[in-house]
């Protein structure tokens, strides 16, 4: 793979030095053909779209809609107007939880292991008595337990929704979706599927997988920040609640009569963040012309190239999975005696090299196991085995200076 050279970030030097990106689960990069995509939005035609009657407004509707084709595309979703945009996956989540007609008695089931956007939204409705949520324990090794799934969705029958994650923000596992969705349906359940680190590595196709819900975020896959979609199945989205009203949303006011225009218009209120939604168009054609299957493998293999790297540094633990291939483009480790964010701060200022340390969002997962806040390496397409090497190399040295130190004051 050979896309390095699409990312102007990563063509700079820093202190003399390349930067070595490896953050991608939390914000990916963004290439050029986005980056121009945007700024031909500002630079030539930066009107609204969907209004007013000029040429400016009409390329701008024109963009919009090529965008939420491109990204209908990518997920293999049946219509356009199943990809309402909005800010991030959160956003995504948050209008799901607030809009679905849900009665106080209903279930909403998460994993043990969600991003605190597929948490904390459910934890509030339970306190208000909107819905009740109620999570499932994974196994030892972080896998979805399928058959306490089954047994749960079997004896509880009130429980209506199924939100989960993909693949896990915190050891890459990707759950087995096409179980669980069938058992959910089976039950007549929903799922609301967090596919904030699963859309921008693996081949997602809405309808084969019969997916009810999908929210994700443009930022994670070489799109801009701020922007995200909510898939759904058009009969569900029709039957959601407005959420953020307002301009654009409904087709007349007469007295105190509302009425709202149908899917998408109903959920994309105001003026929306065209140069990003149309740079989240052309980042889901950028991934499209290299090809999700061949990303995904390119990562794969890089992430068994870390994995072996990190098995030669001494009382490292990797959470989550032994076997790299389970666990995406993401290791995520613990090293024994060492502070995650001190070799983080040392990473970053010494070598340029750019990783994640903490909690990453799951403090459920990281407190309810007494897990240490972990340093967590994420890849994408345009990492390659030379950043690997800087990053190990570097935690070796940091470690090295540890030892060393601890000697002294010894
Ligand atoms: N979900 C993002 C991460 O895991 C923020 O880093």
């Amino acid at each position: 793979m050979d896309a390095k050279k699409d990312f102007p970030c990563l063509n700079q030097k820093m202190n003399g030095l390349s930067p070595v990106y490896l953050d991608s689960a939390c914000m990916s990069l963004k290439p050029q053909c986005v980056i121009d995509k945007m700024i031909e939005y500002y630079a030539q035609y930066s009107g609204c779209g969907g209004r007013s009657a000029h040429k400016f407004s009409f390329r701008t509707t024109d963009e919009v809609t090529k965008a939420r084709e491109n990204i209908a595309v990518f997920i293999g979703a049946k219509k356009p107007e199943q990809v309402i945009f909005t800010k991030n996956t959160t956003e995504s989540i948050n209008l799901v939880a607030k809009s679905f007609k849900f009665k106080p008695t209903d279930i909403v089931l998460t994993t043990d292991k969600e991003h605190n956007s597929n948490l904390v939204p459910w934890m509030l409705m339970d306190k208000s008595n909107a819905v009740k949520h109620k999570t499932i324990a994974s196994k030892q090794d972080g896998s979805f337990d399928i058959e306490l799934f089954k047994e749960m969705m079997e004896k509880e029958k009130n429980i209506k929704m199924v939100a989960l994650n993909h693949v896990s923000n915190i050891d890459g596992y990707k759950n087995p979706i096409k179980d669980i969705v069938e058992i959910a349906h089976d039950n007549n359940a929903v799922v609301l599927l967090d596919g904030a680190q699963s859309v921008p590595h693996t081949k997602i196709d809405v309808e084969r997988m019969d997916i009810d819900f999908l929210a994700f975020s443009g930022h994670k896959m070489c799109g801009p920040t701020g922007t995200g979609v909510l898939y759904g199945k058009e009969e569900l989205l029709n039957e959601l609640n407005p959420f953020i009203v307002g301009g654009d949303t409904v087709e007349t006011v007469d007295g105190d009569r509302i009425t709202f225009l149908g899917i998408p218009e109903k959920f994309e209120a105001g003026l929306q963040d065209y140069a990003g939604i149309i740079g989240f168009g052309e980042a889901a054609r950028y991934l499209s012309n290299i090809g999700i299957e061949k990303i995904e493998k390119y990562v794969n293999d890089l992430n068994i190239y870390l994995d072996e790297k990190m098995k030669s540094i001494e009382n490292v633990k990797i959470i989550g999975p032994a076997d790299p291939k389970k666990r995406s483009g993401i290791t995520n480790a613990i090293i024994d005696n060492i502070n995650s964010h001190e070799i983080a701060m040392y990473l970053d200022e010494v070598k340029n090299v750019m990783v994640r340390d903490g909690a990453h969002c799951v403090h459920s997962w990281y407190n309810k196991t007494k897990t240490r806040a972990s340093l967590r390496a994420s890849l994408y397409l345009y990492n390659d085995k030379s950043d690997i090497d800087a990053y190990v190399d570097g935690l070796k040295e940091y470690i090295g200076l540890v030892k060393q130190e601890n000697n002294f004051a010894n």
